[in-house]
């Protein structure tokens, strides 16, 4: 009779091989380095206090439309063709001038605009999305009417398939590894503006109290 058992020192389990990993997956492990350290600099920011919510936003502003301008011109829409609505700098520039502010727009450099590298981008912008729910819950609570009352950018798409969708088309246009690095580079490139315009304003922020 012949036996299908397992050889003694192998597990059913470790013969099935492993699901591959999503491309939203494989960035989100690739950027966690960063998405730490920019949380963590804003962790130092009260952001029911108007002059610690102005200085986010503007932190942010300062490369958002730049970034998005980037993908703007490199015609992202030809792989998102819902682009215009997911743009979401008007709203923050709104927030920040209600709060009496305005961007000081970095220039930013960016590596080739490979559609990959483009969605690498778009993720960091997409994505923020998530974290943007868990932080409306907090502002909502704010004492301070100019705070909880201007949450566009915040708020902006808010109930519509905005990231679901946005995940189909990354998993869609990055199929193979050279896409994946690809995508990371763009990803990394996002995150590294995001920190350098936080970092920036946290220098401003510490001078103007001393
Ligand atoms: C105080 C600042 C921030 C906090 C507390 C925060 C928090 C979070 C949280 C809680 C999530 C996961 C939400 C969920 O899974 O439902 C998330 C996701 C994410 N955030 Fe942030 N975030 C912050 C700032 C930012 C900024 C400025 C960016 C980029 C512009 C960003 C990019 C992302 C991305 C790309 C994801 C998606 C990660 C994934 O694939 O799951 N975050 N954030």
């Amino acid at each position: 009779m012949t036996c299908l058992c397992l050889p003694s020192n192998r597990s059913l389990v470790m013969s099935v091989p492993p699901a591959p990993m999503s491309v939203r997956h494989h960035l989100r492990k690739a950027t966690a380095d960063l998405h730490a350290a920019l949380d963590g600099g804003f962790g130092a920011l009260d952001l029911k206090k108007r002059s610690d919510y102005r200085e986010f936003l503007a932190a942010q502003a300062a490369v958002w439309e730049p970034l998005e301008d980037w993908l703007s011109r490199h015609d992202i829409g030809r792989v998102l063709p819902d682009w215009p609505r997911r743009r979401r700098a008007s709203a923050l520039a709104a927030d920040l001038a209600a709060l009496g502010g305005a961007a000081d727009f970095h220039d930013i450099v960016m590596g080739t605009p490979s559609v990959p590298a483009m969605l690498g981008v778009a993720y960091v912008l997409e994505g923020s999305r998530l974290g943007a729910r868990y932080l409306s819950r907090m502002i909502a609570e704010s004492d301070d009417a100019a705070v909880s009352a201007n949450t566009r950018f915040l708020h902006h798409g808010a109930g519509l398939p905005l990231w679901p969708t946005f995940l189909e088309t990354l998993e869609a246009h990055v199929t193979d590894a050279a896409g994946a690095d690809e995508a990371v580079r763009g990803a990394r490139q996002a995150f590294a503006h995001f920190l350098t315009a936080q970092q920036r304003h946290a220098a401003v922020l510490v001078a103007e109290v001393a």
